[in-house]
């Protein structure tokens, strides 16, 4: 299979992420996985391996900046990255009384400056090819206010205002920045209660990943700067 870019997704031991790498995978790209868990992902690897497709598996934990920079060092000691895509996140679901200090913390540090951070790690590079892709995977939270997100909201709205300016300072340089604004989507991010109850009318990973990789293949000197993709029926409440 023609190789089609060589990608790197963070939190691609689950859910959405996980989704956009096999999509990936399947056109032909090299796909680099980072999370946490590392069996999760090798797991997908080998799955990716049977069918002939190229997903390589990359342990990393965003919120640790250096062990983000060693993560791309180790990447790149083969492969040049063409498209970034920070994905991984996550969330508590409670109210800004009873979230904890260090709740708050893991939320921003992971969703808000684990994503700065691998935006800074790529760069550097994108910049000197004159070429690169950087997807955000965003939420609705930033167009819509929802309880019981603050620190999640706050995370998500962090990252549209740095990508926005970034991509004004990098439009120079042939750098595409695409924000990716999804409502609710059935993972693990909701509990196993509310995708019982609640999960028919949630999108699939694999239909936002479909969409995610047609944003990446655009051709020609255009880019879609924001995508927002949301349940036809609306919200969940
Ligand atoms: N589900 C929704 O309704 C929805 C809606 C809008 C936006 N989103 C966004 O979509 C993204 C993916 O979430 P999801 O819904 O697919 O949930 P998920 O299945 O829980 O996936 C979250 C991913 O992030 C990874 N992750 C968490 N902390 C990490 C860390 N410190 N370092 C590296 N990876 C880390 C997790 O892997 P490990 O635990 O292995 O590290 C996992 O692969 C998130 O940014 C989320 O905010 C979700």
């Amino acid at each position: 299979m023609k190789n089609t870019g060589n990608i790197w997704i963070t939190g691609a031991s689950s859910g959405i992420g996980k989704a956009v790498a096999i999509e990936f995978a399947k056109i032909g790209c090299n796909v680099f996985i980072s999370a946490r868990r590392a069996n999760e992902l090798e797991r997908l690897k080998d799955e990716a391996g049977k069918k002939g497709e190229n997903i390589y598996a990359f342990p990393c934990n965003v919120a640790s900046s250096a062990n983000v920079d060693q993560t791309l060092k180790k990447i790149s000691s083969e492969f040049e990255i063409d498209c970034l895509v920070n994905n991984a996140g996550i969330t508590s679901f409670k109210s800004a009384e009873e979230n904890s200090v260090n709740e708050i913390n893991d939320i921003i540090n992971v969703n808000l400056l684990g994503s700065i951070y691998s935006i800074k790690a790529v760069l550097p590079k994108f910049v000197k090819n004159n070429s690169g892709t950087i997807i955000n995977i965003l939420s609705f939270a930033v167009k819509k206010t929802y309880t019981n997100s603050s620190a999640y909201t706050a995370s998500k709205m962090g990252l549209l205002g740095y990508s926005n300016s970034l991509r004004e300072e990098v439009r120079k340089h042939n750098i595409r920045v695409i924000n990716i604004i999804p409502g609710a989507t059935e993972t693990a991010m909701w509990s196993k209660e509310v995708r019982s109850e609640k999960g028919e009318r949630m999108m699939s990973p694999d239909s936002l990943a479909h969409i995610i990789v047609s944003a990446y293949l655009q051709k020609d000197n255009l880019v879609t700067e924001e995508i927002v993709l949301r349940p036809v029926t609306g919200d969940l409440t």
